[in-house]
């Protein structure tokens, strides 16, 4: 990737650098390769919710995936249309369906029989309907990093195969709901396409049943998890969305009208951003070198929550490669980029940029040592 280094010598750091013209290609790249008009991307908000990257993705003409009412609000403020809104979220509050309902959001993804009770609840009290899609765990393992990996039974996601008919039982009783889909996710950063085969078949098998007892499903909702290149991602700047879609037009038996529906969030955005940082110091060790950034775990955690690899690339030097541990300035040994990272000679001032970081980076930085927030750079 090229930096736009001129940019970034006066800005404060760390700041997360997005890179709209790749994003743009990225969006280009769905919107192309989705197979049929029947095949619904809604963008999931929770990967990255900065206002410019939104408006991009409203732009491309996606939809969202949001999980709390702050995501709702802010997918309204970005100009989404509420029709195009899922709301999924396993611990939804009252005030947060309340806000849903009178948003006029598309459809809920309910995760229990009491959520689907207080939904039913609070949308007869506003006279109202909610389209309710059930989120059904289908115990695949996605074969992905311990915390990230929801579809399994022990997880604590969704409503259990053999539970099933009796949730769509309570949807008949209730007056305000109306169940139009299932909603199925297995996880996360998945990038071999065999887990999602699988859940085609499971989801098959699933609908022949339903449909042998009478249940009919508007939509099909098979969640999002495509993985992204991190090691490489100047070789992989795009995800492969073609062969990740077909994997569904081939393998999904889909009925006459119904749609199908997908929660990307990682591979829409994480290749388009990355964290800039300055280097402090260089201190050598008896037998290391580290080189002490300005960015923490506070930035950007994934490294220090669940052993993530993001490349890392000194942006200002071209001086001989040596190795280095590239580590933040906050009080936690967990607070590690990379162990033994090889660079081009560090010095004071240097910026590196940590690649890959557009997803679950600046949404999931924290103030924690009283940290100044990361802020943002678009070009
Ligand atoms: N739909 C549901 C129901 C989800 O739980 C998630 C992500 C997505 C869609 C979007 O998945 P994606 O396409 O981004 O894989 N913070 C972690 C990832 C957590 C993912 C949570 N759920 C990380 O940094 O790796």
């Amino acid at each position: 990737m090229d930096f736009p280094i001129e940019l970034f010598r006066g800005a404060d750091t760390p700041f997360y650098y997005y890179d709209l013209d790749l994003l743009r290609r990225t969006l280009d790249a769905i919107n192309t390769s989705v197979p049929a008009s029947n095949f619904k991307v809604h963008y999931a908000m929770k990967a990255n919710a900065n206002p410019i990257i939104l408006e991009q993705i409203n732009n491309a003409g996606l939809g969202i995936d949001a999980v709390s009412g702050g995501e709702i609000k802010a997918a309204v403020a970005a100009g989404f249309d509420p029709a195009k809104i899922v709301f999924a979220g396993v611990g939804k509050t009252d005030a947060e369906i309340l806000y849903g309902l009178k948003t006029g959001i598309s459809t809920f993804n309910v995760e229990s029989v009491p959520e689907l009770e207080v939904i039913s609840q609070i949308a007869v009290s506003l006279d109202k309907t909610a389209n309710v899609a059930i989120r059904v765990n289908p115990n695949i393992d996605a074969h992905t990093h311990h915390y990230i990996t929801t579809g399994l039974a022990e997880n604590k996601f969704g409503i259990n195969l053999e539970q099933l008919d009796s949730v769509i039982e309570r949807c008949k009783e209730l007056r305000g709901v109306e169940l139009v889909g299932l909603h199925f996710h297995i996880g996360s950063q998945i990038t071999d396409n065999t887990p999602f085969a699988v859940l085609c078949e499971r989801i098959n098998s699933l609908q022949n049943e339903l449909e042998a007892k009478g249940v009919r499903l508007k939509t099909i909702n098979v969640g999002g998890g495509l993985g992204i290149d991190y090691d490489d991602p100047d070789k992989n700047p795009i995800p492969d969305f073609k062969s990740y879609f077909e994997v569904f037009s081939r393998n999904l038996s889909i009925r006459p009208g119904q749609e199908v529906h997908f929660e990307l969030g990682r591979s829409v955005v994480a290749q388009c951003g990355s964290l800039i940082t300055k280097v402090l110091y260089v201190k050598k060790g008896t037998a290391k070198q580290f080189a002490i950034v300005d960015a923490g775990m506070t930035d950007l955690i994934r490294p220090a929550l669940y052993q993530a690899y993001h490349k890392i690339e000194n942006i200002t030097s071209d001086g001989l490669p040596e190795k280095y541990d590239v580590v933040g300035p906050i009080c936690e040994s967990s607070d590690v980029f990379q162990e033994d990272a090889v660079l081009p000679e560090v010095k004071r001032g240097d910026l590196l940029a940590l690649r890959s970081a557009g997803a679950y980076g600046e949404i999931m930085a924290s103030q924690y040592n009283l940290r100044r927030l990361p802020g943002a750079i678009t070009k």
